[in-house]
C-alpha cells in the first residue's frame, strides 16, 4: 500500500550540493519516490512540472547527467535550456553571485557541472531558486542517489550491505557514494593505495554520518581484503576530468586495484558490479566484469533519470498526491 505524505516536503526550495545536504529520512523518501516514478506510467507525469524551466550550465563534458536531466524534466512537462563550455563558466565573466541572481529571475531550477566546488557554493548561496550540483571536484550527489537507488532495487535495502570501492577512493564519486551508503546503514570498504585513500578526518566524518544507521567505513591497501565478502564492487576511472596531469602516476599506482574476474570472485556469489560510467575497459575494469551478467552499470545509468525526476519534483513542488 502506498503511504501518502502527511507533512510538507522538506526539500521544497532547497539546494542539493552534496549528499550531506539530505538527512537519512529525506534520502530514503527520495528513493521511494524515484522507485514509484520508475514504475508509474509516463503519461501520468507529463504535467507535474508544467511551465517550469531547468537551466543546465556545464563547464565539463557529460552524456548521462545531461541527457538524463533533460529527459526527466521533459517527461515531467517542464523545459530545459543548456549552456556549456565558454558560454558558461562559474565566476569567469562575472561573479558567481551576479550570475546566480540573474538566472534566478529567468528559470526555476539550475543544475551546474563545474570544476571547483567553492564557486558553486557561492552561486547557490546567491541563488533564489534551487541549485543542483551536477558534478563538482568535491561531489557528485546525483550519481550517488542513483547508485543507492540501484542497490535498493537489487537488494531490497541498502542497510547492512558491504560495498567495496576500489581505485581512486578520494574522488567525487567515491565521496558522494560513501556519504549516501553510510547514511543508509551500509559499510563501505575502500581498496586503494595510501596515496588515494580518503583522509583520516574524512573517514571519521563518514563514520559519524553512519553512526545512527549502523553505517561505517574501512580502508585497505589490499584490494582483495576490500572486496572479500562484498555485496557490491564499485570502481571509477583512475583519472577524473581535469586531473589529466596525474594520469601516468595514477595508471601505475592503481593497476593492482583493477576489477578483474579474479578480484571480483572474492565478492559474494550474488555480488553486483557498479561503475558510474564512462568506463575504460582494460584499465579500472575488464570487459568480462563490466559486460558480464552481474554488471548493474546500465541499470545505474537508467536510474539517474528516475532519481533526478524525484529530486526535481521534491525541490520544485510540495509533492502533493505523490508517495514519499
Ligand atoms: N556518470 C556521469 O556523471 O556521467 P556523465 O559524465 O556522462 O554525465
Amino acid at each position: 500500500m502506498i503511504a501518502f505524505a502527511a507533512e510538507p516536503a522538506t526539500l521544497f526550495g532547497r539546494h542539493l550540493l552534496e549528499v550531506t545536504d539530505l538527512s537519512r529520512d529525506e534520502l530514503a523518501r527520495l528513493l521511494r519516490l524515484a522507485q514509484y516514478l520508475k514504475v508509474q506510467g509516463r503519461g501520468e507525469q507529463r504535467t507535474l512540472l508544467r511551465d517550469r524551466t531547468l537551466a543546465m550550465l556545464f563547464e565539463k563534458p557529460s552524456l548521462r547527467t545531461r541527457v538524463s536531466f533533460e529527459v526527466a524534466m521533459t517527461q515531467l512537462g517542464g523545459e530545459v535550456l543548456f549552456a556549456q563550455g565558454a558560454e558558461f563558466m562559474v565566476g569567469s565573466r562575472e561573479s558567481p553571485e551576479d550570475a546566480a541572481r540573474t538566472l534566478s529571475r529567468y528559470v526555476d531550477v539550475i543544475a551546474v557541472r563545474t570544476h571547483a566546488h567553492e564557486p558553486l557554493q557561492r552561486f547557490a548561496h546567491a541563488s533564489t531558486v534551487p541549485v543542483i550540483n551536477a558534478l563538482s571536484a568535491r561531489a557528485h550527489p546525483c550519481q550517488a542517489i542513483a547508485d543507492v537507488l540501484t542497490m535498493r532495487e537489487r537488494f531490497g535495502d541498502v542497510a547492512g550491505l558491504r560495498i567495496a570501492y576500489v581505485g581512486d577512493a578520494r574522488n567525487n564519486v567515491a565521496a558522494s557514494l560513501a556519504e549516501a551508503a553510510v547514511t543508509l546503514g551500509a559499510t563501505v570498504q575502500f581498496g586503494c593505495p595510501p596515496t588515494h585513500r580518503p583522509s583520516e578526518s574524512y573517514l571519521a566524518k563518514l563514520d559519524a554520518l553512519g553512526e545512527s544507521s549502523g553505517g561505517a567505513t574501512r580502508a585497505f591497501s589490499n584490494a582483495v581484503r576490500a572486496v572479500r565478502g562484498a555485496d557490491v564492487v564499485y570502481t571509477d576511472v583512475w583519472t577524473s576530468m581535469g586531473e589529466e596531469r596525474y594520469r601516468e602516476r595514477n595508471d601505475a599506482m592503481l593497476r593492482p586495484y583493477a576489477v578483474t574476474e579474479e578480484l571480483f570472485a572474492f565478492a559474494k556469489p550474488n555480488a553486483i558490479f557498479m561503475h558510474c560510467l564512462p568506463a575504460h575497459r582494460g584499465e579500472e575494469v575488464v570487459a568480462g566484469v563490466i559486460d558480464g551478467p552481474r554488471s548493474a552499470v546500465f541499470d545505474q545509468a537508467e536510474n539517474r533519470m528516475h532519481a533526478q525526476k524525484a529530486l526535481l519534483l521534491a525541490l520544485l513542488t510540495e509533492l502533493k498526491g505523490l508517495p514519499i
